[in-house]
Order: structure tokens, then sequence, then C-alpha cells
């Protein structure tokens, strides 16, 4: 990349970071006040790499990461790196600027010991071709709370605290931190994650409410809502987050927001699939599907420190994994009774670096991507094995957007 030069960036360079991200999402620069109050703390210090054209001092590209952890099927927690802040000044692009600022991400992920990295993308045409694969879906519907009545068999919950804003900024990093992962593709939040948040709630002109749910042994569920109260149409409430420990708590926040007044209709965020909420209701259509997204992009650093860390089902199988972008990673891996080890055996399934993403979680079956022609089966029964393997119980689910 003879034409750029790139390296991490520091003190008021982060700043020119931010605003060339939002003008890359058509958005205004972060305001004095904002950038001071929770702005600059959104940033990891010496994570947002910045690209200069020659002779230029003018930042042309950025991108930045933050450490979380990644739980994997079985319930390991992995290193991981949260990549967002992504953009390329508008007269600059189609040269090579993210493709630099790819690798230089993953040389330094890879020299930190983190295996996996994450993204949330603006287009799905952008990351495959990095080795990110789509690795969670999310499902939101809607339910019409005119007709909602719940099933007699609901539990009841516990009780509700409404927390004010900063009370909720206070308290919920530690609640989050205080609950169970969903499953596989949850994510820890970190200082910068929540002080994002933070700048979000607080920039806001939406009448954000937080909600806590108590049960018997303290705090265990939040929800957070905004609501469009539309006079003479349908006021809708839209409900931006929630996380329960249990069923319990799922089902106290619910009957709580179901009976907040002057609401037509609950609009959710993107969920886990596999939640009860649609069961809860005496007419199942009570909640209704509206639609259904990728959320987390998952890439494999290393691959086989990830494949050593998850949990299989029964089976033996031999992969041939391609990465043309880190290709230490390429090579077949023996699966076999839980261990994952090199082999020189014949390849029974040859997929790319991203397509393993998309297995890794068990959002996808490998069925489903040999039918898309995304992985090659050289043994006609590999594909159900590997869904033997790579199958999970918990539909994977993030809910952790960045
Ligand atoms: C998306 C963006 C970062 C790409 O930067 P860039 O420097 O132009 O990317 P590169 O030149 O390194 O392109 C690498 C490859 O990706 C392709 N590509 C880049 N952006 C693409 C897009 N939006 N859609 C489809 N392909 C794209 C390029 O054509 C190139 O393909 P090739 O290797 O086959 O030639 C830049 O266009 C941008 O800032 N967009 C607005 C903000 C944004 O969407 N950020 C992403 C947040 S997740």
């Amino acid at each position: 990349m003879s034409d750029f030069t790139l390296r991490a960036l520091d003190g008021d360079e982060v700043r020119d970071a931010a605003r060339l991200f939002l003008a890359g999402l058509h958005l205004g620069a972060p305001k004095d006040e904002e950038w001071d109050r929770t702005g600059a703390r959104a940033y990891q210090p010496g994570r947002t790499l910045g690209v200069f054209g020659a002779g230029d001092d003018r930042l042309i590209g950025t991108a930045r990461s933050m450490d979380a952890e990644l739980t994997v099927p079985g319930g390991r927690r992995l290193p991981f790196a949260s990549v967002t802040g992504v953009a390329v000044r508008q007269d600059r692009t189609r040269r090579g600027v993210l493709t630099e600022l790819m690798r230089a991400q993953f040389e330094d992920f890879a020299a930190r010991q983190v295996p996996v990295a994450g993204l949330y993308v603006t287009e799905g045409s952008i990351y495959g071709r990095f080795g990110y694969g789509v690795s969670t879906l999310g499902h939101q519907y809607k339910v019409d709370t005119r007709r909602a009545r719940l099933r007699p068999d609901v539990p009841r919950g516990g009780e509700i605290e409404l927390l004010d804003l900063e009370e909720a900024v206070e308290r919920l990093p530690g609640l989050y931190a205080s609950l169970p992962a969903h499953g596989p593709g949850h994510l820890t939040r970190s200082p910068w994650w929540w002080a994002g948040l933070e700048g979000m709630f607080r920039r806001s002109d939406k009448p954000f409410v937080t909600l806590v749910h108590h049960g018997a042994t303290g705090p265990d569920g939040f929800a957070c809502y905004y609501a469009d109260r539309i006079f003479d149409a349908d006021s809708v409430l839209h409900l931006e987050a929630l996380h329960a420990a249990d069923s319990t708590a799922l089902a106290g926040l619910w009957r709580h927001l179901l009976g907040v007044d002057l609401i037509d209709g609950i609009s959710t965020s993107y969920r886990p699939a596999d939640e009860a909420v649609p069961l809860m209701f005496e007419d199942p259509r009570t909640a209704k599907a509206t639609g259904s997204a990728d959320e987390l992009w998952l890439r494999l650093v290393d691959v086989p420190a990830a494949l050593a860390a998850r949990a299989y089902g029964r089976g033996s199988l031999v992969l041939e994994v391609s990465d043309v972008v880190l290709p230490a990673n390429s090579g077949r891996y023996l699966i076999d009774d839980g261990e994952v080890t090199r082999t020189e055996r014949p390849a029974q399934l040859r997929l790319g670096v991203s397509e393993l993403a998309m297995l890794y979680l068990g959002t996808w079956t490998a069925r489903a991507l040999a039918a898309a022609g995304r992985v090659e089966a050289v043994d006609a029964a590999a594909p159900a094995l590997a869904d033997d393997l790579f199958g999970t119980r918990t539909a994977p689910w993030c809910g952790t957007f960045f």
C-alpha cells in the first residue's frame, strides 16, 4: 500500500476518525459536549486505526475495535474483537484502503492472541471477501397489545422498577454482566461499549425508558423501550432491548410491557429465534413475525484455536478450510470425538473460512450451505455429519449491536 500510510490514532485524531465514520454513514459530527461526555470514552485507547494519503495529512480511512468475549457452543468464552467505526473518505474509496485496514486489524488481533472477531455490517456484500460470515440471526415481531392475552400458565413474574437515565447508565452494566448468556453468540460488554450506548441515550430525542425486573434473588432482567404516541393512530412501543435471566423474568417484563398505557402495539428489535414470547399468548398469532436479519458477522482469525474451543456433537469429519486472506488457517482439520487436530487424511467437506464462520456458532446447517453451493461435499454424507457435529440446541443470538 505504497500510496498510503496506516497507523494507530490517538488524542484529537480519534475524534477525526469519529467524524469520518459518521460522515460515511451520512451523519453529522459529534458536538463538543457530546464528545467530551461520552464520545471519547467509547473508543478503546490504541485501537483506532487511521489511513493517510501520500503527501496528505488528512485522514482518508479508519476502523476501530474493542475487546469483548464471545460465548461459543459448549459455553466457553473466547477473546473477541468487536470491529466497528469503519469508513473510507468518499473521494478515496475503491482503491484498497479498507483492504489495508482489514489486513492491519487481523495482524493486531493475531499479535494479541484474539482468535475471533466480528462486526455488524451496513451492506452484506462488503465483508465476505475478508473471511467474515453471517453467524447469528435475529427475528422481529409485532404484538397487537389490544388482542394480547397471556396464557394462564405463563409465570407471573416479579416487581418492575423504572430507572431514570442516570440510574440506567450506572446500573445496567453490572446487571447485564450478572445475567447468564442466552447461548452461542453472546458478547460481554466493555466500558467502551457502554459509553457508546450512553451517548446514544443522551443524544436521542426519543424518550427512552428502562425497566428492571426483580426476581426472588434480586434484579434478574431489564428492558429498554421508547414509545411513539401518535394522536388518532396506533401508538407503538419500540422494544429496543430485553435481557432476562430466566423465563420468570422474561414473562414479568413482557407482562409489564403489555400493560403500558396508551399503547396499541409492541414492535421488537431482533430477538433470538427460540425465545418463548410467541408461545405465551392464547392466540399464537398475537406475536406476528415481521422480519429477520443477520446480526453478528464472525471472522475466525485463528481457525485452530477457534475450532478447539467449542464443543461438538457426536461423530467424526475431515474439513478442508481455505483462507486466502490468512493462509496459515488453510488446511485439513479432523474433528473426532470433540477433539480437533490438523490432519493429512482426505477431505470430506471443503469450505471457505467465511462458510466455516457461518457453521461455527450453529446458525446455518452444512446441508443448507451445500444446497447453496457454498461448501463442497467430497463425501456425500459430509453435510449431514457436519450438522451432527456443529448443530446447537440453543439458537445462536448476539443482541449486542456495535
Ligand atoms: C465500505 C467502504 C469502507 C469500502 O472502502 P474501500 O476503501 O472503498 O474498499 P476497498 O477499496 O478496500 O475494496 C475492497 C473490495 O471490496 C469491494 N467493496 C468495497 N465497498 C463495497 C461496497 N459498498 N459494496 C460492494 N463491494 C464493495 C471493492 O469493490 C473491492 O473489491 P475487489 O477486491 O474485488 O476489487 C467505504 O465505501 C465506506 O466508507 N462506505 C461508507 C461507510 C460504510 O459503509 N462503512 C462500513 C461500516 S460496517
